[in-house]
């Protein structure tokens, strides 16, 4: 992360934050930047002489959750061979899930903070500088949180995640999120349209809106009406500077007809759509509280196609829930070859404390999982390929975020989401340029300027 300036000029302290798993903690810790920047803390990308030290924390999966603690053994040998005086916070949710606990088995923590408390850090880190004791705050406030946060944003980049709706009201079985983040909160329109106008300003050109349930937004809208995320993506998408926009992620119960047929008729909405099915077997689904049949997600799939015929799917699945039968596995096989991936999130099912899955009989052995993993990757990433493959030849509009690690080419984004690398000089940076592709693999493109 490069030092950001602050507003006073006095860059008088320095934060580390380190951010694990989802959209959501990229967004998160941005947002910390922000409410630290006015304060005197500039952002630094080591933690080895930082004053503050910001672990933003995950929670999903149980390695997820482990590699905070390691990584907190590692800051306490910079704290005592460089900053004695380091100050050091656990955030996100592992702070929510785990609370005074995180302090017993890490003691070099100084604070832990939940994921909607994070705008009350400055009072927190005055808090701890002057007196010994320790801060925890895990209250669940969102709605303070995004009132109290700045309507401006420090924007990194060309492009942006912005928050629109948090939380989750579904309680999928094995999933810790409705516990971790709160019940489902949709933020008003006037507050987003606030941080994309600033977003835009800095010349960031795409905006991702993200929730953990993101298409069950609904809010007032200016015209008295409610609106839902078809409404909100059409109104953001006028916003002059902006010219891509995406959302994620989508859940089969909440997608309606007003945004797919604003997949189908705005043209700034990117043809990608991340929309987890998790398993292939009704008695699997209902077993992981889905609240949706394979049936109900395959039609939903037919329609968004119909209205976006070249739209990339993307999903998540898990292998290995409790009960799950080889017949339940194959029903998952099945799903990905009837329905067919452009990219894909798969995961062993991962046993958290306090969901109900993690007290279910038949729990799943871990070879077993490990076998049907295997499998199921296997024809994913035969899938992701054959789709990156199938772009040979055509000619993408790439938004340039950078240059790539290692070959010294540009990166960029194809409309698509996948990542495209092709040479070009630095000024092509932060510009929407076309791009012949010439290679494929599983995860990226290889291309070239277009000739015009
Ligand atoms: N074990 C494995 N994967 C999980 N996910 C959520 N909870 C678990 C768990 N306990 C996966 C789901 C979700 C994605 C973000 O993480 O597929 O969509
Ligand atoms: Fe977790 Fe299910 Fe909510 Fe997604 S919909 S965040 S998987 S509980």
């Amino acid at each position: 992360m490069a030092p950001r300036p602050v507003p006073n000029g006095k860059n008088t302290k320095s934060v580390f934050i380190k951010t694990y798993g989802c959209q959501m903690n990229v967004y998160d810790s941005e947002r910390m930047a922000d409410v630290l920047a006015p304060i005197g803390y500039a952002a630094v990308d080591t933690p080895d002489h930082a004053d503050l030290v910001i672990l933003n924390t995950c929670h999903i999966r149980e390695k997820a959750a482990e590699k905070v603690y390691s990584e907190l053994g590692r800051i306490r040998k910079h704290q005592k061979s460089n900053n004695p005086d380091m100050k050091v916070a656990v955030a996100g949710c592992v702070a929510q899930a785990e609370g005074a606990e995180i302090k017993r088995r890490a003691p070099v923590v100084d604070m832990v903070l939940g994921p909607q408390t994070y705008h009350r850090l400055p009072e927190m880190i005055a808090k701890v500088t002057r007196e010994t004791g320790d801060v925890l705050e895990t209250d669940f406030d969102t709605v303070e949180k995004f009132d109290a946060l700045p309507a401006g944003r420090n924007a990194k980049g060309y492009s942006a995640f912005l928050t629109v709706q948090e939380g989750c009201d579904k309680f999928c079985t094995f999933c810790v999120v409705p516990y971790t983040r709160g019940a489902e909160v949709s933020r008003p329109v006037d507050q987003i349209v606030a941080e994309a106008r600033s977003l835009a300003s800095q010349g960031v050109r795409e905006i991702t809106l993200i929730g953990q349930n993101v298409d069950a937004y609904h809010a007032d809208g200016p015209d008295g009406s409610q609106w839902g995320l078809g409404n909100l993506i059409r109104h953001l998408a006028k916003i002059g500077g902006i010219d891509r926009m995406r959302f994620t992620t989508s859940h089969p119960r909440d997608m309606d007809a007003d945004l797919i047929e604003t997949l189908a008729t705005e043209p700034k909405l990117m043809p990608y759509l991340h929309l987890p099915v998790q398993a292939g077997s009704d008695r699997v689904l209902d077993a992981m509280n889905r609240g949706h049949t394979y049936a109900h997600y395959r039609d939903l799939i037919a329609r968004i196609r119909a209205a976006r015929p070249d739209i990339a799917l993307s999903g998540d699945f898990i292998v290995g829930f409790p009960g799950e039968t080889d017949q339940d596995f194959e029903d998952t096989m099945n799903c990905v070859r009837e329905i067919g991936y452009a990219s894909s999130f798969s995961f062993k099912y991962s046993v958290r404390p306090g969901t109900p899955g993690a007290s279910l009989p038949r729990q799943v052995p871990e070879d077993v999982k490990s076998e049907r993993l295997k499998r199921l990757q296997e024809l994913l990433y035969m899938q992701q390929r054959e789709w990156n493959e199938s772009l040979i030849g055509k000619t993408l509009d790439v938004l340039v975020e950078g240059t790539a690690r290692g070959d010294g080419q540009l990166f960029g984004r194809s409309p698509y989401l996948t990542g495209t690398h092709f040479d070009g000089p630095e000024e092509l940076i932060g510009q929407i340029v076309p791009v012949t592709i010439t290679s494929a693999g599983v995860n990226s493109l290889v291309g070239s300027i277009a000739k015009t």
